[in-house]
């Protein structure tokens, strides 16, 4: 596990990325947009990924989004400027492509709060489910799962399941206990957290309300339920960000990862938002994980082709299935287009 760390705490949003990181004499910013062009390369980012890698991606977006991209792009070889888990799921989708990720370890505490061996006994209690994990696992425990989903599209992937349908839903505890919640069901829960998430305190936000009574607090679905009792909105980043921007309200509390606030002030430069912190000497909420991955390692991953992901075909061919399937009933259901 990553220690958490204070050195890329990013307070201060919508940095100016106009600048020049010299590498060399050279400009790494053309560097990238060439060599993207010369590779016939696309960049995908997580909106949790630094302001610079989100200004230069083709395409920023959550985990659903992310996929769905990455399902249908024409590139030859895809940057996956994100954790180890969406890397793995872009090689899934596209076995003949070449998928790197800037920082190899670039993991997921969620995605490790659910080792495959441990999840394989757990599932032998369960033989009449239907097993649903969030796409925040990895590739092994996507194998052994019937439909994947994102927190853009767990809640209606789950409404639209026979009501007498039993299930197992892992790995993320706190969204499955808000989904049993929304659909009245009762899903047996994988007991998995995200550190970034689950370490939010319901008595800094308290506090927070306290000192700004006009801001509305929005939450990401991996948040405690106590946490997530207090938000006037929950929902997928994606969903997090158009809230902000069709809100009347001119303040947020933001209970997620810092990096979501670059595009939420690029979307509402006129509005505000507070971050709330992992503790009390940062104002920042940053997913070491994401935070890894920096401008340089993009531009030699793209340069070198490495560090890539590769899976044996066995777990390409079983972990693509309810990926699909997430995908087309997103499809049907018109979560996305
Ligand atoms: P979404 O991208 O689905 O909003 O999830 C956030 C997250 O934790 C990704 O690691
Ligand atoms: Fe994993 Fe949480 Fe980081 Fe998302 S924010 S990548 S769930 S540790």
């Amino acid at each position: 596990m990553v220690e958490r760390q204070r050195l890329n705490c990013r307070k201060f949003v919508g940095i100016n990325n106009s600048y020049k990181l010299a590498m060399g004499s050279k400009d790494i910013i053309s560097e990238i947009k060439q060599l993207r062009k010369d590779r016939n390369a696309i960049i995908l980012a997580h909106y949790y990924q630094i302001p610079e890698i989100q200004d230069i991606a083709d395409y920023v977006g959550d985990s659903l989004g992310l996929a769905q991209q990455a399902a249908n792009t024409n590139a030859d070889m895809i940057v996956f400027a994100g954790v180890h888990f969406m890397a793995e799921t872009a090689k899934i989708l596209n076995p003949d492509k070449l998928v790197v990720l800037p920082d190899m370890n670039a993991g997921c505490s969620l995605a490790d709060s659910c080792p495959p061996q441990a999840f394989d006994q757990f599932l032998k209690q369960y033989p009449d489910h239907l097993v649903i994990s969030y796409i925040n696992c990895s590739a092994a425990v996507k194998t052994m799962s019937d439909l994947i989903c994102t927190s853009g599209n767990a809640v209606q992937l789950v409404e639209a399941l026979p009501k007498d349908q039993k299930i197992v839903f892992a790995p993320d505890k706190n969204l499955g206990a808000y989904i049993n919640q929304i659909t009245g069901r009762e899903m047996v829960l994988w007991d998995g957290t995200c550190e970034v998430h689950d370490i939010l305190s319901t008595e800094a936000i308290i506090q927070m309300k306290i000192e700004n009574p006009d801001a509305e607090l929005i939450a990401h679905p991996e948040c405690k339920a106590t946490v997530l009792a207090l938000a006037d909105f929950i929902g997928s980043t994606t969903a997090l960000l158009a809230y902000t921007s069709k809100s009347k309200a001119k303040k947020f509390i933001v209970a997620t990862e810092t990096g979501i606030l670059h595009q939420m002030q690029r979307n509402s430069p006129e509005k505000s938002f507070l971050i709330v912190p992992s503790d009390k000497t940062c104002h920042c909420n940053d997913c070491p994980y994401m935070k890894l991955n920096t401008i340089e390692k993009l531009y030699l991953a793209l340069k070198n082709g490495q560090p890539a992901i590769e899976l044996p075909a066995e777990v390409l061919d079983k972990a693509i299935k309810p990926i699909q399937k997430m995908l087309s009933m997103s499809l049907e259901l018109g979560l996305i287009k």
